[in-house]
């Protein structure tokens, strides 16, 4: 993805964010220098992958298929090995109407997805079995407490306010309907870097073309312009 598209799409989500009564942390301001002036006291952000987060799944179509993300807070595996600490994840996404996150499980990852305001949010329902594949048989979920079954394959749709559990192995994908969508996500420690298990072969992290400077930093920027550390390439 080329930077100025980047800094579009956030630019644009921020103003979204700010209609839907959302209000994100300071870090989600900061700019490149900012970040460089950081002391070792912001090493949570950078070692945790918090922050903006933009996928197109390195298919060059973001409005069809893509997101906008950010992590808020996010503990870690030792955290969820040890029970104690940061066990939990919250991000929120922005999709766009008919905007696709295409479809795949977290094998680690149980996550509630809450539509947030907005349209409504389609999501399609799999299990995946052991090689990654689609299974035929009925899924079941919990929607804001009430468990609701679906055909393989089936969708269940979200009108503002409601949510749904997502457990490890159900495959998931996700669009808004007639107005994009404020999604929030409430989850067991979050590792982009190993715990994502796409039904396409598709990238998770774009790379970027520098053709202009960039307005807000990237998560996977955090390595380039902060002094005291980065969340490691594979898993935090
Ligand atoms: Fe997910």
């Amino acid at each position: 993805m080329k930077r100025s598209e980047v800094n579009r799409i956030i630019r644009d989500g921020e103003v979204f964010v700010r209609q839907h009564g959302f209000f994100l942390p300071p870090f989600a301001s900061w700019t490149a220098q900012d970040w460089e002036n950081q002391g070792p006291q912001a090493r949570e952000i950078a070692q945790h992958a918090l922050g903006w987060d933009v996928t197109d799944f390195g298919l060059g179509e973001y409005a069809k298929k893509g997101v906008l993300l950010f992590t808020i807070r996010n503990g870690s595996l030792e955290n969820l090995r040890a029970m104690k600490g940061k066990t939990y994840c919250e991000k929120i996404l922005i999709c766009g109407v008919d905007q696709l996150v295409l479809h795949h499980y977290h094998k680690s990852k149980t996550e509630d997805i809450i539509n947030r305001g907005g349209g409504d949010l389609e999501i399609i329902l799999h299990w995946a079995d052991e090689n990654g594949r689609f299974q035929d048989r009925d899924v079941s979920v919990s929607c804001d407490g009430v468990e609701r079954t679906v055909a393989a394959g089936g969708k269940v749709v979200l009108t503002p306010g409601q949510s749904i559990t997502l457990e490890p192995l159900q495959y998931h994908q996700f669009r808004a309907l007639g107005k994009p969508v404020l999604v929030g996500e409430v989850s067991t420690v979050n590792d982009d870097a190993n715990d994502n298990f796409f039904y396409e072969l598709v990238g998770r992290f774009p790379q970027i073309e520098e053709d202009e400077a960039p307005y807000r930093l990237l998560m996977t920027d955090y390595a380039r312009y902060y002094k005291h550390g980065a969340a490691p390439k594979a898993g935090y």
